[in-house]
């Protein structure tokens, strides 16, 4: 007689082997990190019509992460930037422990998506418009080798990438494979995980959230759409600076300020010209911010911030720039510039670097146990 349960145990030492010769880094992964159950859903769906039937679109794929010991009152949502899907807080792409796991150590609950038509949350292409797929030379100048491309001043100083973050590398091929194309849209990306994110809040929160680049809008957008259901927002890089692209080009953007869809601003706009935006400007850079007397995000302003930003990211360029235009609609925001910590040589995916746990434990969990209470 086979029991299913008993032949999977037999098993593994020959699966072991097997994944050893084919790649082993993923069972160096295998064998870390802190135990736990896992559940997963999927939460926002709408039906759409198709012929005389329907297909499902819009919702996000949940993986729910237990502790043994849930010692923590508010767990974690994380939700990924573009290019990306929950996969980034898991295992790093060279098999050490990533942010999960750590803070599953410390006994909190964690929540991990995938938005909405991108990895496992389902991609319907006659609904969900076109996508595009970063390149190599985008991901490796901007994110794993920017000091060999230098495309801004603090580039150079990037030395926390586990291996050399180009094409042949181990590491950066794993971390490459992991990429997948997303919505071209900005606005629908927003409207999509605004709705998805907003029904996760209301059956799970409250939660602290934890956002990056991308999902740094959605950060700004949930909390709006939710403010009492998010204890905390931690917000790694968002998409950045308001009303404006930075280093890369200098086209208008996120006309709402550091969003592309409307935000709830006190006294109300009736369209975002409303807002300014007006050139601040010193020696070095020029923000943009709203004209006076300034308008209040009244919802976010219930959100206590934490902006973190990296020695040698872009986002070390003009990340300031989101802090002061956040101040300025009085939300309370402190910013975590990670060299000002003594935490050198990051870049925009530091959660995955070689001191991500530093990251985690000196900056991150430090925040959350003095600002965050029940
Ligand atoms: C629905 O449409 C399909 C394809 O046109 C057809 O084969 C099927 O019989 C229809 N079903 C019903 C319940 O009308
Ligand atoms: C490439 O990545 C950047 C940063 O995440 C993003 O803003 C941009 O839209 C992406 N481009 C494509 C073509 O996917
Ligand atoms: C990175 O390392 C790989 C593997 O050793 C090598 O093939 C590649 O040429 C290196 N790239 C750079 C830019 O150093
Ligand atoms: C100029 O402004 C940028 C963006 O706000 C800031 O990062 C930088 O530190 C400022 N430079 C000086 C010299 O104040």
């Amino acid at each position: 007689m086979i029991v299913p349960g008993l032949s999977r145990v037999m098993f593994a030492p020959l699966a072991t082997l097997l994944f050893l010769s084919l790649n082993c880094l993923a069972v160096v992964s295998a064998k870390i990190g802190t135990l736990h159950r896992r559940q997963y859903f999927y939460v926002g769906q709408s039906y759409v019509g198709q012929g005389n039937s329907s297909i499902a679109d819009g919702q996000m794929y949940v993986e729910h992460l237990i502790p043994a010991k849930v010692s923590q009152p508010f767990p974690l949502m994380m939700i990924h930037g573009h290019d990306m899907t929950g996969t980034n807080f898991l295992n790093t792409p060279d098999g050490r422990t990533g942010w999960a796991d750590y803070f599953l150590s410390k006994g909190y609950e964690v929540y991990l998506v995938d938005q909405p038509a991108r990895g496992r949350s389902p991609y319907q292409r006659d609904i969900d418009g076109i996508t595009s797929t970063n390149t190599t030379f985008i991901v490796e100048s901007r994110f794993t080798a920017p000091e060999r491309f230098k495309l801004w001043r603090q580039a150079s100083l990037h030395t926390q990438w586990p291996g050399n973050g180009s094409m042949g590398d181990a590491v950066f091929d794993h971390f490459f494979a992991s990429t997948t194309p997303s919505l071209e849209s900005d606005i629908t990306t927003a409207e999509k995980v605004k709705a998805a994110g907003s029904k996760l809040l209301d059956q799970i929160g409250p939660v602290i959230l934890l956002v990056h680049s991308q999902s740094g809008q959605h950060g700004w957008l949930l909390g709006d759409a939710r403010p009492s259901l998010i204890k905390g927002l931690i917000s790694i890089e968002p998409k950045g600076p308001p009303f404006i692209e930075a280093v890369f080009s200098n086209t208008p953007s996120r006309k709402f300020g550091l969003t592309d869809i409307p935000v709830t601003y006190s006294p109300p706009i009736t369209s975002a010209a409303d807002l300014g935006p007006v050139a601040v400007s010193n020696d070095s850079f020029t923000c943009f911010q709203q004209r006076s007397p300034p308008r209040k995000l009244i919802n976010l302003a219930q959100v206590p911030v934490l902006m973190v930003t990296s020695e040698a990211s872009y986002h070390a360029v003009y990340d300031d720039c989101s802090v002061q235009f956040l101040q300025q609609a009085g939300v309370s925001v402190e910013h975590a510039r990670l060299p000002d910590l003594g935490i050198h040589g990051n870049g925009h995916m530091m959660f995955m670097e070689k001191n991500n746990l530093q990251i985690a434990e000196d900056v991150l969990e430090k925040w959350i146990s003095k600002t965050i209470h029940h």
